[in-house]
């Protein structure tokens, strides 16, 4: 790839699932990456066997925007200007009805989910018209357009964020700013366990497997809409298991 063609991008939620993979195949693929989580033993992990100036990492909750706005102040200059930034950190509580959901759960969700969203949006966005060529794609989820029994407060967050980034698209579109909103299926990552509070795989009953997407192929869609030419915009991509019918199994 031409030094011209590479990407300076912010990717949240890096530390594991779809937010590690696109790390991965963004440094492949010879970009430089800023990579955000809370957890920053698994961050500074992702550097191991990386050439110097290829990763920077940072723990950083998204919940607070100072938090986002310090790490943006201390980046190295290698690492400016960003002009890409995935909005992936994320996650779901509980799994059962919304009237046996915890208050605290339902504020976690809406803090990460559509707080974290709009902070780093906000805290990326002069970079992100400066660059001319500016690039935001959101994570959000099917449960976003197809409604399901349990899927409630998540569901809502994720609606919120992807109508976020479709009003976003036309307001940016004249300043060199592109926007995707990504919706996977349902993908095998810790997503499950941070939902259940239960660590390790999920297990469904004999018979009845869970058809699922791995982390990389979401990462993998996320990278052919950044690379697309920058006249090109791809406005959404839903993207399931080929043997999941329903939003949720
Ligand atoms: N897996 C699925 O079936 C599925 C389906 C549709 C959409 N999605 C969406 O895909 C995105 C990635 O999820 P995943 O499946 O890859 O799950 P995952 O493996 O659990 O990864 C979630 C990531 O979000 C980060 N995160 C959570 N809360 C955070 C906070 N307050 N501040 C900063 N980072 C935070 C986690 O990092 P730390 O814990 O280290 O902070 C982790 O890196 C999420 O937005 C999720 O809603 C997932």
């Amino acid at each position: 790839m031409s030094v011209s063609a590479s990407r300076i991008v912010w990717v949240t939620g890096a530390t594991s699932g779809i937010g590690r993979a696109c790390v991965a195949k963004l440094v492949a693929r010879g970009h430089r990456v800023v990579a955000l989580g809370r957890r920053l033993e698994r961050l500074k992990r992702l550097l191991e066997g990386l050439p110097e100036g290829a990763l920077h990492v940072a723990a950083c909750d998204v919940q607070d925007i100072d938090q986002v706005q310090q790490v943006y102040q201390d980046l190295p200059p290698a690492f400016t200007p960003v002009d890409t930034l995935i909005n992936n950190a994320g996650l779901m509580l509980g799994t059962d009805n919304f009237d046996t959901l915890a208050e605290s759960a339902m504020r976690t969700m809406v803090m990460t989910n559509c707080m974290g969203v709009l902070h780093n949006t906000s805290v990326l966005l002069p970079s992100l018209k400066a660059s001319a060529r500016g690039h935001i794609v959101n994570v959000t989820s099917i449960g976003a357009h197809h409604p399901y029994v349990s899927g409630h407060v998540y569901a809502a967050t994720k609606a919120f964020v992807a109508h976020f980034g479709a009003s976003l698209r036309p307001e940016l579109a004249s300043q060199g700013v592109r926007v995707t909103n990504v919706a996977p299926g349902r993908v095998e990552t810790e997503f499950q366990s941070v939902r259940t509070g239960v660590s390790g795989p999920a297990t469904a009953p004999a018979g009845n497997a869970v058809p699922t997407l791995g982390a990389d192929d979401v990462a993998e869609a996320i990278c052919w809409a950044l690379e697309q030419p920058t006249h090109a915009n791809v406005n959404a991509i839903e993207l399931v298991p080929a043997g999941q019918a329903m939003s949720f199994r």
